[in-house]
């Protein structure tokens, strides 16, 4: 491959890549201080439902391995945003149980949002405050 093809191609990946994220509008970078808002954020609204991790436990909800997880992030967004139901094991017996619509705001929805799809489902995926903002405002 001669140098001019080399460089052809890798600067003909790096248009892909910034293209694919515009076309999806999700920044592929980390960032801690979202992440960190986010574990807080979990811990103190989600774990008493989905446990550590997303495991579930007795009574608990497991969203590990869920399909929306591996799925457009736009759909764990508004799952977060408008809730979900579903049944949850009580001692062996099955209840209904729902989700209720999350009461933070749209920047705390981002950074839970990027928590649970880098922490639970091993994606490098971050969320930001106006993806949020723009599945909310399509209700
Ligand atoms: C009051 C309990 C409760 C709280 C708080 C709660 N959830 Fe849920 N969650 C549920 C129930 C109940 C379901 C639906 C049961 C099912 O899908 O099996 C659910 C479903 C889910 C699902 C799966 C949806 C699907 O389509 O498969 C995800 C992901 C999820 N919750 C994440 C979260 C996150 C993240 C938080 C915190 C921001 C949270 N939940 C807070 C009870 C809760």
């Amino acid at each position: 491959m001669s140098r001019n093809t080399a460089r052809f191609l890798i600067s003909s990946g790096v248009v892909v890549v910034a293209a694919v994220a515009v076309v999806t509008g999700f920044v592929m970078s980390p960032n801690n201080d979202s992440l960190n808002r986010g574990q807080t954020v979990y811990d103190e609204y989600c774990l008493r439902c989905h446990g550590a991790e997303g495991a579930g436990g007795d009574g608990l909800v497991t969203v590990q391995g869920r399909a929306v997880l591996k799925d457009d992030p736009q759909k764990l967004i508004s799952t977060l945003l408008y809730g979900a139901s579903g049944s949850v094991d009580r001692h062996g017996t099955a209840a209904r149980a729902s989700m209720p619509p999350i009461p933070y705001n749209d920047k705390d929805v981002a950074a839970v949002a990027t928590f649970v799809l880098q922490r639970i489902a091993g994606r490098s995926i971050v969320i930001r405050e106006e993806d949020v903002s723009r599945v909310r405002s399509r209700r």
